[in-house]
């Protein structure tokens, strides 16, 4: 944070503006609880406030501390210890990772919001007007706490920000790199399970098992829509598409389905049978809640 005294000064904050806020406290003190239900109304409508406003204790705690820092706004000490508290309070909507847009548009409103009192409170337009600068000045003050605070922790890097941008923009690409050679080997893997298709396919007849030849073609035929699944799945994360763990939760149960045609022509193995069947009904309620939670 820049010193103190010159931020006052680079918002042309003076002794003046003091005796304005401080003139205003006992005004704010009476509308103190009117502020914070009408801040709330406000920044409910926020899209992140529910993640970060979570539970009713979050929102007591959050309530009792916009109080405090309004009325800290009209005490008339603005030294040492009123900006080092803004910083923490700064540092706290940084911790909890809320986007500095909302904290901009919660000023936002707190501005009109004093801008409505002083028209409710005070006759003279003036001197509306003149009480108007000085809360504008320490509004703005405030909000350039805050907004350090965000810069700062962008500004926390371990070697340099040139080397760190380096080493994540090459990982970046590396990454992309192991994900086109996926592709490549899912595109091989698809070719050779065409292959054991035709294969399969081929010896339906010659072989003197006719299901047993049926089955296995059904097995590589259940492969091969695996790999295009996940082809499929690959290519969209590749286009900027999330990945699905349901995915790899059907490529275990086209596996297991698989396994149980087989074990199906053999006889006398009902035990592996059964177990194959049981891991197939835990593996279908995991599919299932899986697309639950994803949907
Ligand atoms: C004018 C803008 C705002 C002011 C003056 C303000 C004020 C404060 C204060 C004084 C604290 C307590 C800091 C500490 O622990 O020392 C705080 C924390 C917090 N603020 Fe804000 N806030 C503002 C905007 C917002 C917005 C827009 C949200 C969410 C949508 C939000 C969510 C929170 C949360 C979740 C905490 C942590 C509460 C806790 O767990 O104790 N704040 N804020």
């Amino acid at each position: 944070m820049e010193n103190i005294e010159s931020i006052k000064a680079h918002y042309g904050f003076t002794s003046g503006d003091v005796k304005n806020l401080l003139s205003l406290k006992p005004v704010m003190e009476r509308r103190r609880d009117e502020f914070v239900v009408e801040f709330y109304n406000y920044v409910k409508n926020f899209e992140e406030a529910d993640k970060v406003l979570k539970d009713e204790e979050t929102i007591k705690r959050h309530q009792d501390a916009l109080k405090v820092w309004f009325i800290n706004m009209f005490s008339g000490d603005y030294g040492g210890e009123y900006f080092s508290g803004l910083e923490k309070v700064g540092m706290a909507h940084v911790k909890i990772s809320l986007h500095a847009h909302y904290v901009n548009a919660a000023f936002h409103f707190v501005k009109s919001y004093a801008q409505g009192v002083l028209r409710k409170e005070v006759r003279d337009t003036e001197e509306i007007a003149f009480l108007e600068r000085s809360v504008e000045k320490i509004l703005d003050i405030n909000l350039d706490v805050f907004t350090s605070s965000y810069i700062e922790e962008e500004k926390k890097f371990f070697l340099s920000p040139k080397v760190e941008s380096w080493l994540i923009q090459m990982a970046d690409r590396f990454s992309h790199g192991l994900n086109l050679i996926l592709v490549l080997g899912l595109v091989l893997l698809g070719v050779m399970v065409i292959g054991l298709f035709g294969y399969d396919f081929m010896h339906i007849y010659e072989s003197k098992d006719f299901e047993k030849g049926l089955l296995s073609t059904l097995g590589s035929l259940l492969m091969l829509w695996v790999v295009i699944e996940l082809m499929d799945t690959e290519v969209r994360h590749l286009r900027g598409g999330k990945l699905t763990v349901k995915i790899f939760i059907n490529v275990a149960l086209v596996a297991i389905i698989r396994k149980i045609l087989i074990a199906s022509l053999k006889h006398g193995e009902v035990e592996a049978q059964l177990s194959l069947v049981a891991a197939l009904g835990v593996l279908g309620v995991v599919y299932w809640l899986v697309a639950r939670v994803e949907k």
